[in-house]
């Protein structure tokens, strides 16, 4: 990525060390970075770390000698603005509208087409106020995008959420925020497994971990594009900071994704969660028929189960969505033949008809992170072979990038499909 000209506010809190990583990794990564730090900030850092780091002295007061005008010409400068720590009081500052400092002043003058970025650092009192949740909600409103507070230890002690995130998570979404991609898509993903309660403690689950849906939600984020995760409780979180709803059963991922696509038009969904083909319908204990996820069995005998099949959450997307979109599938083998995995592969394109299919084995994956070799199935036959979880999501993002977008359905289908978005479920 060519570099950026990025402005980071600097406030008073114990984090603005931490700030100094991120500062340091954003110019290690080719951006201009100038700071404004706060009075407050300069007790924690001083103007000379923040020169050294940036090679431009830090700007602090408003009314210095020959820099008068200076939060104009910054704003005008920057193509991003990152408060980084941002304190419980300039976040309560900046949704006043007051212009009493440079920070706030250089957020009424900053063109708001462009991105301001928040990552907020307070202990976890001071972060669950009511008075910061208002800011924080009326900021968001006028588009200023946060980036999610780490839970923990804090610096006084307390355990709760409120710690500044972690500088690489930081640096993700200020690259994210700035990134131009040739075509900004809106994409749905889904990650892990769903679990299907027995009784109201215990479930049938699956071995997802959610480390593919994580790494490509990352990878989309990086790349510029609007992503909302659909992620199984259990599963792993990306490193970036994006749309993020979790699921736990499948009757939860089903509302979530009817809800979702009904809201949205997404240009694609990448469906990489590991949905139960059952769920369980009855429990016998000992004699004692019961639902599932009631209660808590306490008998000696091992119950019996009776279970459901789920219809195929797959096959009911594209009749749920509000837009034309592209249906990116997987399907996971164990130790199948070449021959076994195509026509598996092959079933889903005709049964789903799934734009892409990806293809992975269990026995082929590798002990390292983020090695298991996939194979993207796209449209004509065409096979991309991809060692690793990180060549699978840029093989993916590029085709998907590359497809031009569908042309819009004729209303009348539309509304038909609108009206029953659970037809296939039925
Ligand atoms: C040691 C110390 C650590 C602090 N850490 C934080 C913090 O992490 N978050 C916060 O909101 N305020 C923190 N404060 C309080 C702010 O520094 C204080 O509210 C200050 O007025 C903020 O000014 P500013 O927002 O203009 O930088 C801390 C104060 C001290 C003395």
């Amino acid at each position: 990525m060519s570099g950026s000209n990025l402005l980071v506010v600097l406030t008073g809190s114990i984090a603005a060390a931490k700030a100094c990583d991120v500062i340091s990794r954003l110019v290690q990564r080719g951006h201009r970075v100038r700071c404004v730090a706060t009075e407050a900030a300069l007790r924690f850092v001083g103007p000379a770390t923040l020169e050294g780091l940036t090679g431009a002295v830090p700007m602090a007061e408003m009314f210095a000698a020959g820099a008068a005008l200076e939060h104009i010409e910054l704003t005008r400068w920057a193509d991003a603005v990152l408060v980084c720590p941002a304190t419980a009081n300039t976040i309560n500052h900046l949704a006043a509208g007051l212009a009493d400092d440079l920070p706030g002043a250089l957020f009424l003058a900053h063109d708001r087409a462009k991105p301001w970025l928040i990552a907020p650092a307070m202990n976890p009192a001071m972060w669950a106020h009511p008075a910061t949740r208002t800011a924080v909600e009326r900021l968001r409103s006028w588009g200023v995008r946060f980036l999610p507070v780490a839970e923990g230890r804090t610096a006084c002690g307390e355990v709760g959420e409120g710690r500044l995130a972690e500088p690489p998570v930081i640096v993700a979404a200020v690259e994210a925020a700035v990134a131009r991609p040739a075509r900004r898509l809106r994409v749905l993903i889904t990650s892990g497994g769903t679990a299907e309660p027995i009784d109201g403690v215990r479930v049938l689950t699956n071995t997802s971990t959610g480390a593919t849906g994580a790494l490509l939600a990352e990878h989309f984020v990086r790349c510029g594009h609007d992503v909302t995760l659909l992620r199984a409780r259990s599963a792993e979180r990306p490193d970036v900071a994006c749309r993020e709803e979790t699921f736990f059963t499948f009757a939860d991922l089903d509302a979530a994704l009817a809800r979702r696509l009904a809201a949205e038009p997404f240009d694609a969904v990448i469906h990489a969660a590991a949905v139960s083909d059952y769920g369980v319908e009855l429990v016998d204990a000992a004699g004692r028929v019961q639902p599932a996820g009631a209660g808590k069995l306490d008998t000696d005998a091992p119950p019996l189960l009776r279970l459901r099949s789920h219809p195929k959450l797959l096959d009911t997307l594209r009749a749920r969505a509000i837009a034309p979109l592209r249906v990116v599938a997987f399907k996971l083998t164990c130790g199948a033949p070449g021959t076994e995995a195509s026509a598996a592969v092959r079933a889903i394109f005709a049964r789903s008809h799934a734009d892409a299919v990806v293809h992975n084995d269990l026995t082929a994956r590798g002990p390292a992170e983020g090695d298991f070799p996939a194979s993207l199935h796209l449209p004509g036959g065409v096979v991309r072979a991809c060692a690793t979880r990180g060549e699978l999501a840029i093989a993916l993002e590029a085709w998907l990038v590359a497809e031009p977008p569908l042309a819009p359905e004729p209303i009348e289908n539309r509304e038909s499909k609108i009206e029953n978005p659970h037809a296939s479920l039925s």
